[in-house]
């Protein structure tokens, strides 16, 4: 094989590994794309994270979001993904941080949690996921549980609070209605 052949095969093997780092997830839930360093401290901040919080990245890409968490508000994480690669580096970022005592790494998928403990949860997901993901979090979280989202809306919910700017939303998990539908009082 001569030279020109060899850069080309390893121009269209990048692409494709590229593709597939970035795209693949789309078909459980969101493609890969990290939280932006401004976006994720308004998220931290709208979500006010501290050292008493349990907080769950539901789908945590390579950790933008998880890792600032536990570095920088003290927060005790759970960071939840689907794809192997990208487990790979967040196991491997935990064990070169200083934190790793209070972060945890979850390698499945983020509907099946059981979210116990969770005080926060963040997302940064595509709007048939947040849609999904809503009677979810309302069955699994306790009333009053923090979700900040990036981007996407969690439909059907009213927004605490909003960052304009980052595109940062917080919701609060409303109370659920009683089983015979009627209100309590
Ligand atoms: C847009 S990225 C956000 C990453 C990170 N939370 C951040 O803000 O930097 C969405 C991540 O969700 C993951 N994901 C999508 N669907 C998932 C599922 N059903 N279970 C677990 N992870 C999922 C993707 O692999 C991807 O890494």
């Amino acid at each position: 094989m001569d030279l020109l052949s060899l850069v080309l095969l390893a121009v269209i093997a990048a692409t494709l590994a590229a593709f597939y780092f970035v795209f693949v997830s789309f078909l459980w839930g969101a493609g890969y794309q990290p939280a932006p360093r401004r976006t994720v401290e308004a998220m931290l901040r709208l979500g006010e994270v501290g050292p008493a919080d349990r907080l769950w990245d539901l789908g945590a890409g390579t950790g933008a979001i998880l890792f600032r968490a536990a570095r920088e508000r003290g927060a005790r994480v759970v960071g939840v993904e689907m794809e192997p690669l990208r487990i790979l580096i967040l196991r491997l970022r935990r064990r070169l941080g200083r934190h790793a005592s209070r972060i945890e790494i979850r390698w499945g998928n983020l509907f099946d949690q059981d979210l116990a403990g969770a005080t926060v949860v963040t997302l940064f997901l595509w709007p048939e996921a947040m849609s999904r993901l809503r009677p979810v979090l309302e069955s699994r979280l306790a009333p009053g549980t923090r979700v900040v989202s990036h981007w996407h809306r969690m439909p059907g919910w009213a927004e605490a609070a909003t960052d304009r700017e980052t595109r940062v939303f917080l919701y609060r998990v409303p109370t659920r209605p009683p089983p015979n539908g009627r209100p309590q009082g």
